[in-house]
């Protein structure tokens, strides 16, 4: 089996960013010389991933000529491009586990990778999503889950997985624990922005607990299919590659400097 498609939730509002996303969907912003939609793209091309769906807002039109001007890939016969952007509208903000919903016709009953859209994964000799695509094809996993090393006490902003033994390049997950206190912390192996599912996970989205504001958080998703004993594992990002998040000025800031340098 081929992985072929992803969903690229970008249909935030951006608000760390205000006043600058009033004008501008931060996945317009440049980094290097190309903006950040560009990058995520290109990371999708590199899986192999070329039937995408884009969740987006109805002020975040300029995202369609962005992937239509992107090279890619092209079929050496036809000189056809074969990668396929779709889009749909999120009208209401729901959370990250609402706009994959957005997905679910659109995936079918295949296995799927997601990429946030405001997150760049850059560096490293390998495709991040190849290997997320490769290991969740040969566990059969529901869940296969990028993961970052976070030393420190900023471990507390993130969801944080609890591997089952001591975790390899893959491993397996026993829960993933959302903003954790540093001393609660099971681990220091943090989800990245990076995820493969099989479609049980529209249920788990669908049937799982709310947050306080009413919006239904993958972690919350993941933590359903985790109860139930689905299987969840994560994939370490390979050394020498980083998560470029460009949701908060400071983060953009670094992500800049860092692809510039
Ligand atoms: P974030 O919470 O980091 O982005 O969501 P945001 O909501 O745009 O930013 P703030 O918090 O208001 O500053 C992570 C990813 O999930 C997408 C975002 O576009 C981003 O790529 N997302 C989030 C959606 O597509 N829809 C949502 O309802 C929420």
């Amino acid at each position: 089996m081929r992985i072929r498609k992803a969903i690229l939730p970008a249909g935030g509002l951006g608000t760390r960013l205000r006043p600058l996303t009033h004008l501008m969907p931060k996945e317009m912003l440049p980094l290097g010389g190309q903006v950040v939609l560009q990058y995520v793209l290109q990371e999708c091309d590199a899986a192999g991933l070329d039937t995408l769906l884009v969740v987006l807002n109805r002020n975040k039109t300029a995202l369609f000529p962005v992937s239509q001007e992107t090279p890619c890939p092209r079929d050496p016969v036809t000189g056809i491009p074969s990668r396929n952007v779709y889009f749909a509208n999120q009208e209401e903000q729901g959370g990250l586990a609402h706009a994959m919903l957005h997905g679910e016709a659109f995936v079918g009953s295949d296995p799927f990778a997601v990429a946030l859209g405001d997150t760049v994964i850059h560096g490293g000799e390998r495709s991040l999503l190849g290997r997320l695509v490769e290991a969740h094809l040969e566990n059969g996993a529901a869940a296969t889950v990028a993961a970052q090393v976070i030393d420190g006490p900023a471990i507390s902003r993130y969801g944080v997985f609890d591997p089952v033994g001591e975790p390899g390049e893959v491993f397996s997950v026993r829960r993933i624990v959302e903003k954790p206190k540093r001393e609660e912390a099971p681990s220091n192996l943090a989800i990245t922005a990076r995820y493969v599912f099989s479609p049980i996970i529209f249920q788990a989205c669908r049937e799982c607990r709310r947050n306080a504001a009413g919006e239904i958080e993958l972690t919350e998703a993941m933590t359903w299919l985790s109860e139930r004993g689905h299987r969840i594992q994560g994939v370490r990002m390979d050394p020498g590659q980083s998560r470029l998040d460009i949701g908060n000025p400071q983060s953009y800031a670094d992500a800049f400097q860092k692809v510039m340098g």
